[in-house]
């Protein structure tokens, strides 16, 4: 089985953690690939447990009063836990603690401090592991509920194509554009232990659901020529969280709807920028899921070599510049590197999907 065949968008890890920058960490390595739920102590971890059951625990094996160990066994012998994965994290090499883990039921054990790839890729395993006979057997369960899924998509998509950008055909560029970004990117050393997986596959086919929320966008703000301010600005704002709610809605009625996690993420932050400067939550960096920031780089892209009604589209060259300007500002400053990289398999895309 390979990691192409499990799907880790839907898949929640808690952390358990005495140590807020250990969280942070977790946290900022872990999130867009899996959703992240952090606890300091026992109680915020029951609390979890208990609210939203996750697929994996990460899991300290120095915690105050109870021992990491302890609360290993804990979780063993509750039926409703017993099943969950356990990844020990230790600052300590006893050999006798390593070989107790592995006794008492825990899958890993990671000595800190650690390579967050090689953590990515030990989690990445666990699942193909744990999840791979479990998914061949709901799969054998679910054709029709991948026929659903598409249909959803493709309900969603001819939403989004209602406000698309005065009929041209950017929607149907973006997912292109942000599937070779994402294929690229993920041959680098900083962008492989987050994209792998259905994550091209995914970008491609949701791209085109990033401004969603226009729906809700009056057509005088929308179509207006001059740049927006106050509560104009205002109203565009919001196309980001209101879009997500929609999908947050759907996601409460069909609960094993993993992909929609990827389309929140794409929707609500493709306008945040890298250096802080964006919306809805002034996002930064890496606190920016990877799927949000490589829809931005073609979004800015693709908006500059459009027409629209206030101005002439701006030559592929020019584009390409512009997106190189705005590398550290606006955009991630990786993900332009391979943007660079990436303007032969651009321009093709560019030229097929011309308006
Ligand atoms: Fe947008
Ligand atoms: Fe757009």
């Amino acid at each position: 089985m390979t990691d192409a065949q499990i799907d880790t968008f839907g898949l929640h890890i808690l952390c358990i953690d005495d140590s807020r920058a250990q969280l942070a960490l977790y946290k900022s390595q872990l999130e867009g690939m899996y959703r992240v739920t952090a606890a300091l102590t026992y109680q915020e971890a029951v609390a979890c447990l208990s609210s939203s059951p996750p697929d994996l625990i990460i899991l300290d094996m120095e915690m105050p009063q109870v021992k990491g160990l302890e609360f290993l066994d804990i979780l063993r012998y509750t039926p409703n836990y017993a099943g969950i994965p356990v990844i020990i994290v230790s600052g300590d090499e006893r050999p006798e603690d390593i070989k107790q883990a592995f006794i008492r039921g825990a899958e890993d054990y990671v000595r800190k401090p650690y390579d967050p790839e090689e953590l990515s890729l030990r989690i990445a395993r666990l699942f193909r592991l744990i999840l791979g006979p479990r998914k061949a057997k709901a799969e054998s369960e679910s054709i029709s509920a991948g026929k659903a899924q598409d249909l959803l998509v493709r309900s969603l998509a001819d939403l989004a194509s209602a406000r698309d950008n005065e009929g041209t055909r950017h929607l149907e560029r973006m997912g292109p554009y942000c599937a070779v970004l994402a294929r690229n990117a993920a041959k680098t050393a900083k962008y492989r232990p987050s994209i792998h997986g259905d994550f091209v596959e995914r970008i491609e086919q949701m791209a085109k659901l990033h401004d969603i929320g226009k729906v809700n966008v009056p057509d005088y703000v929308l179509h207006n020529p001059e740049a927006l301010h106050g509560k104009e600005f205002e109203l565009i704002k919001k196309h980001t969280a209101d879009g997500s709610r929609t999908v947050d809605m759907i996601r409460l009625s069909f609960p094993d709807y993993g992909f929609l996690d990827f389309a929140h993420d794409i929707i609500l932050y493709h306008h945040e920028n890298w250096d802080g400067t964006g919306y809805p939550e002034g996002k930064s960096g890496n606190g920016i899921p990877v799927s949000a920031r490589i829809v931005a780089l073609a979004d800015v892209f693709d908006a500059v070599t459009t027409k629209r009604v206030f101005r002439e589209a701006r030559s592929f060259e020019e584009g390409a510049a512009i997106v190189e300007s705005e590398s550290g500002k606006r955009l991630d400053p990786d993900l332009v590197e391979v943007f660079t990289l990436s303007l032969p398999e651009l321009r093709e895309i560019y030229e097929r999907l011309s308006d």
